[in-house]
């Protein structure tokens, strides 16, 4: 069965609670799609209001982070029931940005994966090289560690409901989307291992994400191979842009 794509947005530190509804207002009947999965992942500021908002269409709203614990003294945090409650069914786990400037290490990341899943969301899990991996030559090796580390004790039935955004960091926000063959590889890569883990049914349902500079361009091609099942965007999520994206194939 052909896998579904998802196109989904990280809107990162921008868009406060008033910009948001504004945005999801101009956006609404630019990503309009039946065959997609369309989700917005706002500042958990923003949940609420982009709920409301999204109400009656094809969008769902994601969250950027959550704990991994249940609640308590974690001041600052947001919890998974927090965002169950408020309708949320994605949260981005594992971002390189939370990885470089909030100190979450491979260990955090699989702990909130198995949490969001003990939840029912669906996690959207980053994984993603740096240049000096790349040049190295050490990419592919350093991306199933991630993922190893990623699914500890996750089952296949989780897995196979699992997202993976391959964001290489090179290309994050440098306007240097990876090349076409780049991308495919990797997340071809990571299916491999996906299948080396659980088996080939399961490495065949779960969805993998390019992420990394992806432009109205740049989508159509990189949605198009075997093994990318759609974007996690950044910059051009803000803009009319994403309408495009979303509709890659027209
Ligand atoms: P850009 O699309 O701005 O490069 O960001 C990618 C990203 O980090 C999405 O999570």
């Amino acid at each position: 069965m052909a896998r579904r794509k998802i196109i989904a947005g990280n809107w990162k530190m921008n868009m406060t609670p008033s910009q948001a509804v504004a945005l999801i207002e101009t956006l609404k009947p630019l990503v309009k799609k039946d065959d997609v999965d369309v989700v917005f992942c706002v500042p958990a500021i923003d949940i609420i209001p982009a709920i409301e908002a999204a109400k009656d269409t094809n969008i769902q709203i994601g969250a950027e982070n959550m704990y991994f614990e249940e609640k308590g003294a974690y001041t600052g945090e947001i919890s998974p029931e927090m965002l169950v409650d408020a309708g949320v069914k994605y949260v981005i786990i594992g971002h390189s940005e939370r990885r470089e400037y909030f100190a979450e290490t491979d260990e955090t990341v699989n702990k909130k994966v198995l949490k969001a899943f003990e939840h029912d969301l669906t996690p959207i899990i980053c994984c993603g090289e740096t240049l000096t991996q790349r040049e190295q030559g050490v990419t592919i090796d350093f991306i199933r560690q991630q993922i190893k580390i990623a699914f500890l004790n996750v089952t296949a039935q989780q897995a196979a409901d699992a997202v993976i955004a391959y964001e290489p960091i090179w290309a994050i926000g440098t306007g240097k989307v990876a090349t076409t063959e780049q991308a495919q590889e990797v997340c071809k890569a990571i299916r491999d291992c996906i299948a080396e883990i659980y088996d080939e049914a399961t490495a065949a349902a779960i969805r993998i994400q390019y992420g990394g500079s992806v432009s109205a361009s740049s989508a159509p091609e990189l949605f198009a191979q075997a093994d990318i099942d759609g974007g996690l965007v950044g910059g051009a999520s803000l803009k009319k842009d994403f309408g495009q994206i979303v509709n890659y194939n027209k």
